[in-house]
């Protein structure tokens, strides 16, 4: 990432000029008393243009000023950060998001990270300016994430962003260098995860993608891949079915990272990794075929969220696992008809080749199950059209057989603007995926409720362990363009996992 800022932490405004300085007021146009004191050189400048410009502080608004004479700086920003009350630590994160997004191409940016305290009822007053700050930094570097590393020549309006940096004005600078290690290692995580998804398909296959894994060693982690043997030893045929059309080999890899109570059973988190979807013999029409290069968000997901924890050294043992494959149309494809046996035993009619990812799934969790017994486990999967029907870019599905689970997950989703909504599973759509030849076939047969099936399909490879299923064919590829994040893959979920095991897990 050549185009990521440096961020430093700093509480006196730097004494030479900073290129842009950045500034938040709330929707008064109060600004807090450090940020006052910066700009009382500026203050009638910064009235008249405020009333010239009608504005008001609003969130999403902001004002910008050119050359503001009596400041050290070429370029003020004034970013809204409307009504003090309710103020969320997520607030601060997009304010950083929407400072680093009003910066020019290219320069240096001081931030002051300070707004009027929230007084009663809201916010957590001004003892949380380090973390604050901190949340503010994280993003900065959400927001600064571009993919652009196969752009070889650009339109002179295209230039990438310099590596350039961001100072950030707090009260509390130990505080906020402590509060963002552990911010950074997090959003350290989403942008591995996007890296992943957005890299085209001809250079991630799953063996390529299997070596990027190996990053994570250096942040503690444990990795172990599992090659075509031993797979076939273990008798993953749902899984080998759907890669068998491929020239490129499939992996599963299993990642730990080992911060809790030694012997503590694990959290785990289990990925679909479909490094391509054609579809297979039941091939996908040619129109935006491109987009299945992101049918690996959920394994993108896994490895990122692995990464962050290492890195931010949670107390929680955790394991995370990816089933890695491409489904691709060729004389040895599988074909609808086949009957596959998983590594559970349970036998599958395959109807369309192109519901593939439950076939890898259903072999991955049970296996994480039998393997390593853990606490919950948790699968992410861009796994049905069906899902983005129902709830566009904005929610993930959220399938659970735990209502403790399921409740924790809204809540971390709340709190990380990752949200996700339950939806049902129910014996009653179990019937669909019963098959005439087969203890189950892999499509419900009708298109309706068609996450929900897949959904019951899957569950079928849990048993009793406690488990949610997090269908993000919306949120993790072609994602929702917002303040902390302008890329095509999102690196959804690494935060609300994160969140998840922060709140509820670590010892
Ligand atoms: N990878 C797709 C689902 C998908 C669709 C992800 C759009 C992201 C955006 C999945 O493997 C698939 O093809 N699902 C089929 C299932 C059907 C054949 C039962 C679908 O949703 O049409
Ligand atoms: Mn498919
Ligand atoms: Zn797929």
């Amino acid at each position: 990432m050549a185009n990521a800022p440096k961020i430093a932490f700093t509480s006196v405004a730097p004494g030479k000029a900073t290129g842009t300085l950045v500034v938040f007021c709330d929707d008064g146009v109060k600004f807090g008393a450090s940020a006052e004191q910066m700009l009382r050189p500026a203050a009638g400048l910064l009235a008249r243009a405020a009333k010239a410009e009608r504005f008001n502080g609003k969130a999403g608004t902001a004002l910008e000023l050119l050359v503001p004479d009596g400041l050290k700086a070429d370029r003020l920003v004034v970013i809204g950060a409307g009504k003090a009350a309710g103020r969320t630590q997520q607030d601060w994160v997009k304010l950083g998001g929407a400072a680093l997004g009003k910066l020019p191409k290219t320069g240096d940016a001081v931030v002051v990270a300070d707004l009027p305290p929230a007084g009663k009822g809201g916010g957590k007053g001004e003892d949380m300016s380090g973390a604050q700050a901190a949340d503010l930094a994280q993003g900065v570097m959400l927001r600064a994430y571009a993919f652009d590393r196969y752009k070889t020549r650009r339109k002179p309006d295209e230039e990438p962003a310099g590596a350039r940096n961001v100072t950030i004005v707090t009260a509390d600078v130990s505080g906020a260098r402590k509060a963002f290690a552990e911010r950074e290692a997090i959003a350290g995580g989403v942008l591995m995860a996007r890296d992943l998804v957005n890299e085209p398909p001809n250079v991630l296959y799953p063996e390529e993608f299997a070596r990027r894994t190996l990053a994570l060693k250096k942040a503690g982690c444990a990795v172990e891949i599992l090659n075509m043997a031993a797979l076939k030893k273990l008798g993953m045929g749902a899984l080998l079915g759907v890669g068998q059309g491929s020239a490129h080999e499939s992996r599963v890899v299993v990642m730990r990272w080992n911060g809790g109570k030694k012997g503590e059973a694990p959290v785990a988190f289990i990925g679909k990794g479909v490094c391509f979807d054609t579809g297979g013999i039941s091939i996908k029409p040619a129109a935006g075929m491109e987009d299945m290069k992101g049918d690996m968000a959920g394994a993108a997901c896994v490895v990122g969220l692995m990464q962050a924890l290492a890195a931010r050294k949670a107390k929680v043992n955790a394991v995370g696992v990816i089933g890695l494959v491409e489904n691709m149309p060729d004389g040895n494809a599988q074909r609808p008809g086949d009957i596959v046996k998983s590594m559970s035993g349970q036998t599958i009619e395959i109807i369309n080749t192109d519901a593939e990812g439950r076939l890898v799934l259903g072999d991955v969790l049970w296996y994480t199950k039998e393997k390593y017994k853990p606490k919950f486990m948790v699968n992410l999967a861009t796994l049905t059209g069906a899902i983005v029907v129902a709830l566009g870019h904005e929610y993930a599905g959220l399938f659970s057989n735990s209502d403790e689970l399921s409740e924790r997950l809204t809540k971390s989703g709340e709190a990380t603007g990752e949200t996700v909504w339950r939806m049902p599973l129910s014996p009653a759509y179990d019937k669909m995926i019963d098959s005439r030849f087969a203890d189950m076939k892999n499509t419900g047969g009708s298109r309706y409720g068609g996450a929900i099936t897949a959904a019951q399909f899957l569950q079928r490879f849990v048993d009793k362990t406690p488990w949610a299923h997090l269908d993000i064919a919306g949120t993790g590829m072609d994602s929702r363009q917002n303040e902390i994040n302008k890329s095509w893959a999102s690196g959804w979920g690494v935060r609300l996992l994160d969140r998840l095991v922060a709140d509820h897990y670590e010892s």
